[in-house]
Formats: C-alpha cells, sequence, structure tokens
C-alpha cells in the first residue's frame, strides 16, 4: 500500500471532504488522527470504519481556531499514532453574507477558523517535520479564493490567505523535504453547501463546464496522491478540483 507506515492527521474530518480523505489515506494504508470540534458520534463512526481496515485511528476534539487547541491536536496525535508524516488542513466554516451586512463577529470567526488554524497547525506540525526531514502537507482552500465571491468576503480572504500562507511556507519547508500544497475545490457536495439554496446551486452549475457538482472523492483523490511517493516534485502548487469552473 502507498501509505503503508505513515501517520496522517486530517482537521474537521468528521463529515464531508475531511471524512473523504481520512478514510482514503487508510484505505492506502495510513494510521490517522480524525479532528472534529462539536461532532463526536460522526468522528467515532470515522475512526470504526478507519480500524475495520486494520489502521489505528483516533478521534480528537480540538477547536483549531484557538491556538492552544491546535498546538494539543498536533501533539495529541504524535503521541497517540505514534508520528505525524501527512497534514490535511481541511476543516473550514462559511458565513455569508453580502459586505455591507457582515458582522464583525462573521469574519473574526471565518478568518480564526479557515486562516489562523492553518498558521497554528502547521506551525507546530512543522516543527516535528523539520526534525524527521520529511513532510506532506495539504491545505484545502477553496475556488473562491482565487476568484472572489459576491456574499461570501469573508470566506474568499480566508481561502485567499491559505495560497499566500501555502506558497510561502512551501518555499521555506523545500529544503527539509516539506512539501507545502493546495486544493482549490470547487462546488462539492456536503454538508455545508447543502445550506445554499436552490437558485443558488444552480447559477453555480451553469458555470462548471463538466455540468455536475463534485464529490467529496474527488477531493480525497487529489489529496491521497500529493501525500504519496508518487508526488515527490510537486510543492507550492493551487489545484483546482472544480469540474472546470477555474481555468
Ligand atoms: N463543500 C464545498 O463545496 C467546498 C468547496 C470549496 C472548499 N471547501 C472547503 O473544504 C473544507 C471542508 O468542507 P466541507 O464541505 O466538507 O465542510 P463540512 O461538511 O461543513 O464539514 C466541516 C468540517 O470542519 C469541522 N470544523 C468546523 N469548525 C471547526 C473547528 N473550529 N475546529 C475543528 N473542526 C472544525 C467540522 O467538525 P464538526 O463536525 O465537529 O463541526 C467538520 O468536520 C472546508 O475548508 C471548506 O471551506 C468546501
Amino acid at each position: 500500500m502507498k501509505l503503508a507506515g505513515k501517520f496522517a492527521l486530517v482537521t474537521g474530518a468528521s463529515r464531508g471532504i475531511g471524512k473523504a480523505c481520512a478514510l482514503k489515506l487508510a484505505e492506502l494504508g495510513a494510521d490517522v488522527a480524525v479532528n472534529y470540534s462539536s461532532s463526536k458520534v460522526k468522528a467515532e463512526e470515522v475512526v470504526s470504519l478507519i480500524r475495520e481496515m486494520g489502521r489505528q485511528a483516533v478521534a480528537i476534539k480540538a477547536d483549531i481556531s484557538k491556538q492552544e487547541e491546535a498546538e494539543a491536536l498536533i501533539e495529541e496525535t504524535i503521541k497517540s499514532l505514534g508520528g505525524l508524516d501527512i497534514l490535511v488542513n481541511n476543516a473550514g466554516v462559511a458565513r455569508d453574507s453580502l459586505l455591507i451586512r457582515m458582522k464583525e463577529e462573521d469574519w473574526t470567526k471565518v478568518l480564526d477558523t479557515n486562516l489562523s488554524s492553518v498558521f497554528f497547525t502547521t506551525k507546530s506540525a512543522s516543527k516535528y517535520m523539520m526534525k524527521k526531514r520529511r513532510g506532506r502537507i495539504i491545505n484545502i482552500s477553496s475556488v473562491v479564493g482565487v476568484s472572489g465571491n459576491a456574499g461570501q468576503a469573508n470566506y474568499a480572504a480566508s481561502k485567499a490567505g491559505i495560497i499566500g500562507f501555502s506558497k510561502s511556507v512551501a518555499k521555506e519547508l523545500a529544503p527539509r523535504n516539506i512539501l507545502v500544497n493546495v486544493i482549490a475545490p470547487g462546488f462539492i457536495e456536503t454538508d455545508m453547501t447543502d445550506a445554499l439554496t436552490e437558485q443558488q446551486k444552480e447559477g453555480i452549475l451553469s458555470v462548471v463546464p463538466l455540468k455536475k457538482y463534485g464529490k467529496p472523492d474527488d477531493v480525497a483523490n487529489l489529496a491521497v496522491f500529493l501525500a504519496s511517493e508518487e508526488s515527490k516534485y510537486l510543492t507550492g502548487q493551487v489545484i483546482n478540483v472544480d469540474g472546470g469552473m477555474n481555468m
């Protein structure tokens, strides 16, 4: 198996894209820490599915928007699994509204959860990975971080921030054999996109050349490739998984 003997942490792995990444990493042989903030039962279900595959798994509760909890998550992962080779920064939230109606708390919530969290976990994990002289960091951004989107100034800013952060860190960590890449999904069917109105969903579909929504596995398949030895010469890249929305 491609990822046998590797230890992975996926943030926000109780549902959606994070869950798909955790399961796919385990399918390929990795042991996986499943982070969640409130969905304990769902996270434990993911852990059970991974253990049924014969891999080690652990559910770890941590609100990654808080520095102490994000740092403790990295420590707990290394302690429970025995190491950390692959970090998938996936957890994220949206609090959409037009700029003139956007409350400061919605700005802060989205920036803290989607962007500051990536700084906290990446900084902590890279200290460990630098000593090992290897590591893979995969950050989940969004097509709107590249293109912007009306009603999502906070979300787009957080996702654009992930791109600038990842490119900078990719340059810093390359000499230590730590590869950092970004996946920018388009419309993927999860709880997050379920919250959109039918009108919004149709609007999105009309600009997707492949004329269908993506599935969590479409993102997870790329994440495991970026985590694997097959991807040795790829760092600092932003790869869209969006049915052709952004070309
Ligand atoms: N779905 C899409 O179309 C799409 C498109 C582009 C980018 N993305 C990005 O892909 C990522 C996953 O999206 P999704 O659609 O799978 O979302 P989702 O179904 O809403 O799941 C979000 C996950 O993030 C976790 N989470 C939220 N806040 C957290 C916090 N403070 N600390 C730790 N975990 C937290 C949730 O944990 P709990 O269950 O415990 O709350 C859950 O596991 C996000 O970064 C999102 O922005 C999604």
